[in-house]
């Protein structure tokens, strides 16, 4: 059995006092919320702050990404020693962003998760194909290959700690999102390749789909068989629409 983990990627949004706030409004919303992982990833300056006032909660912590190293000169980077040292549990990496806007390639990718693991941080690694390669049909291709290219330093052992992200570019901060159909036929996907990397723990390990996740269409989303949690970027800023995506089992009976 999976266990549902529903993150909020803020992105580069929310000053220190912003992001307090959102935790004390969104910690009530979400207290009874037992079945299922939920996690804050603000941006770095704001960690400390969140940690603090998601003391006592069940909800975690998480960086949006991280340096492999562990220290060093390495100037405007955060190592994971960094983030255990703050609080994280989690760290994304691989988004699509960091891929397409600052061109971090799988194999670097690659380094970060197996750091993660390393110092007993837990990995959201992002994989996603654009609209380009998707009209020319090469969406199973562009995930095989940032699949390969990005796990290929997971231990076998650690694997089931890793989870996936399915973020089609295109679904994200369009308003465009998958169809439970089309976003069901990716995860399908990459739940092979899981099974076929890592055996009978492929079936265990989480893939979260992001893109356009908004209160509305998250039940429908997490009805589909493979996919296990949201990684939301937008519909993540107000305290009261997280919580509505975090408790979304309520709606879906
Ligand atoms: P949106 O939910 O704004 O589409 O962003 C998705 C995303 O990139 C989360 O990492």
């Amino acid at each position: 059995m999976r266990k549902p983990i529903l993150a909020a990627n803020w992105k580069m949004h929310k000053t220190i006092s912003e992001a307090v706030a959102f935790a004390d409004a969104f910690l009530p919303l979400v207290a009874g919320v037992t079945n299922a992982e939920i996690v804050l990833a603000p941006p770095f300056p704001q960690l400390a702050s969140v940690a603090a006032a998601l003391r006592g909660s069940r909800v975690l912590l998480a960086a949006q990404n991280v340096h492999p190293e562990k220290h060093g000169a390495y100037t405007g980077e955060v190592s994971p020693t960094m983030l255990t040292d703050v609080g994280c549990r989690y760290a994304i990496v691989g988004h699509s962003e960091r891929r397409h806007i600052f061109g971090e390639s799988s194999a670097f990718v690659a380094r970060k998760a197996a750091s993660l693991l390393a110092h007993d941080l837990l990995p959201i690694v992002c994989v996603g194909e654009t609209l380009d390669e998707r009209e020319a049909d090469r969406t199973f291709a562009v995930l095989e290959d940032q699949l390969n290219g990005s796990l290929v330093e997971v231990p076998d052992a650690r694997a089931a700690e890793v989870v996936i992200a399915y973020e089609p570019v295109w679904a994200i901060g369009t308003g465009r999102t998958a169809t439970p159909a089309i976003a069901q036929e990716a995860h399908a996907m990459i739940r092979g390749w899981l099974q076929k990397r890592f055996g009978a723990t492929g079936d265990a390990m989480r893939i979260q789909y992001g893109g356009s996740v908004k209160p509305d269409n998250v039940a429908e989303l997490m009805a589909q068989p493979d996919i296990d949690g949201a990684l939301v970027g937008g519909a993540s800023l107000e305290a009261a629409s997280f919580a509505a995506i975090a408790r979304y089992q309520e709606n879906s009976k």
